[in-house]
């Protein structure tokens, strides 16, 4: 509020106390009288208060207002009474037409007519009729017409019996209630000193110059909110990211490193047995680099980079590979990772690494929740990053039925309790499934990830032992995240559009309920 306004209504109230200090002083007056809001009056009511200028008494009444019901009663009469005259006064009369002919009060008119078993009423032919019995000295008395002709006369709650205020306010909604609560202000401790302004804090000032002792203070509002502190605030993603994260962890998985957004076509593609034909190695999917527009790979690991290029090419360790040229200069491009199965064949070459050097296979439980890349058209539920949720397990004679197992126990943890399991294809799988979870509240099967067990063409050429096993799997983050938060496009959720306040607003916790 302006100074000039807050002096003004300051001033007022000082004043009309100083004049008539034992006569009641009510802010809604006060408000009436200069022409400002009461909530603006109350404002600094509330400050005066504050520093014991004056003191107040807290109360409310009851303010009623006659609603265009309760004025159509007033003037024409209850709806029952008008539907009756209308009806006596016409020779015969169809309900759809009720309408019409009584506006605002017609199909009340209707109903309680009905209620009070005044009138007959024909379903088949819409025909309504005054029943033989009901004479219009039935109606025409129309007290609650009565009643609000002396209620509106007198307009005063206390002199009303509550149950008439209750019919009149509820069932008629002839008129409104509103609760106002306003205050009574007398003189306060230090109305004397006026509005001497107080000291607020007691300062090096005060103390060094001696005048804290003269000086008034103002006192602490204990009832104060405390300022809203502005505080960080979990990401709805970063939060269900922290959640799958912890149930891996609970499950032993072990966190792969996945700080490396760009990759090698090699890492991303080649060592997981994908062919240089595949379409998902096509620009129109993959993001390739300019500059630095080839990784060094094939220099730092030679053995390991024509063991791939034999595997495609002419197979091995049971396979008879691709049959075509391998392109050392295709799996050389620099390319954002367009998904952390790359982070995965990285973590399972070191494996192997490992065991060629000590002759020890230690069977491991990987997992990485990070970002990945696809040249993507965006729309509602696709963008062109997104976040993968990747785990696999290496050990001797894993398969199909472990990869299943693994999965419902991950998913269950969350809250998912309904999966299924499609076959699919993956060049770097075999079998293959794609998993659905059943939604509660979509009432439908939803696809949440794919999965599968690495081919020996991946794992062998990195020197593996050949009866250890790899299952894996992989689903977006944003899917579930949509899901949890009853989000229908994927750009409320991540990307530049996202709203602040609603990060803001998001649990910190998802509790699992189910
Ligand atoms: N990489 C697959 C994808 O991006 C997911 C996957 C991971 C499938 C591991 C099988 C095994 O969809």
């Amino acid at each position: 509020m302006d100074t000039a306004k807050s002096e003004k209504i300051k001033n007022e109230i000082i004043e009309r106390l100083k004049k008539n200090p034992t006569s009641d002083l009510l802010t809604l007056e006060i408000a009436k009288e200069l022409g400002v809001t009461h909530q603006e009056v109350v404002g600094e009511v509330k400050s005066l208060e504050m520093s014991e200028v004056i003191s107040t008494d807290k109360l409310e009444k009851k303010l009623i207002e006659i609603t265009a019901d309760g004025k159509n009663c007033l003037e024409c009469g209850s709806p029952e009474v008008q539907f009756m005259n209308l009806l006596e006064t016409s020779v015969t009369i169809l309900k759809k037409d009720v309408k019409s002919k009584l506006a605002i009060v017609g199909d009340r008119g209707f109903a309680s007519a009905m209620k009070l078993k005044f009138i007959d009423y024909d379903k088949a032919s819409d025909k309504v009729s005054i029943k033989a019995n009901v004479k219009k000295e039935n109606w025409e008395k129309d007290e609650a017409q009565k009643q609000m002709i002396l209620f509106s006369q007198e307009n005063d709650c206390a002199k009303y019996d509550a149950e008439i205020l209750k019919t009149f306010h509820k069932i008629h909604k002839y008129i409104n209630i509103e609760v106002v609560k306003f205050f009574n202000i007398k003189k306060g401790s230090n109305f004397e000193n006026g509005l001497v302004e107080l000291e607020k804090d007691l300062t090096t000032e005060l103390l060094q110059n001696d005048n804290w002792e003269k000086s008034k203070f103002k006192k602490f509002n204990y009832n104060a909110l405390g300022k809203e502190v502005n505080n960080g605030a979990l990401h709805p993603l970063l939060r269900v990211r922290t959640q799958f994260r912890e149930i891996l962890l609970e499950m032993n998985f072990q966190e792969m490193p996945t700080n490396c957004f760009v990759e090698s076509s090699f890492w991303n593609f080649d060592s997981l047995f994908q062919p240089q034909q595949h379409p998902a190695r096509d620009a129109h999917d993959t993001f390739f680099l300019n500059n630095p527009k080839y990784s060094k790979v094939k220099q730092r690991l030679p053995e390991y980079f024509e063991k791939v290029k034999e595997v495609h090419e002419i197979g091995g360790y049971g396979s008879i590979g691709w049959k075509y040229n391998w392109s050392e200069e295709e799996a050389s491009k620099n390319l954002l990772r367009t998904h952390t199965t790359a982070v995965s064949s990285k973590m399972l070459f070191k494996l192997a690494e490992a065991y060629k050097k000590t002759g020890v296979f230690t069977p491991k439980k990987y997992f990485s929740i990070d970002r990945v890349f696809r040249n993507e058209s965006l729309d509602a539920t696709h963008l062109a990053e997104f976040h993968q949720i990747e785990g696999l397990i290496a050990d001797y004679n894993l398969g199909l039925g472990h990869l299943i197992g693994t999965i419902e126990n991950f998913f269950n943890r969350f809250g998912i309790k309904k999966l299924r399991f499609k076959p699919a294809y993956n060049p770097y799988t075999e079998p293959s499934m794609e998993i659905f979870a059943y939604h509660e509240g979509f009432k439908k099967w939803v696809e949440v990830g794919n999965s599968g067990i690495f081919r020996p063409e991946m794992l062998e050429p990195m020197g593996l032992p050949k009866d250890v096993n790899v299952i894996a799997w992989g689903l977006s983050l944003e899917r579930p995240t949509m899901i949890h938060y009853g989000l229908k496009n994927i750009r409320d959720l991540f990307g530049h559009e996202v709203n602040v306040n609603d990060t803001k607003k998001a649990s910190i916790y998802c509790i699992n309920t189910n």
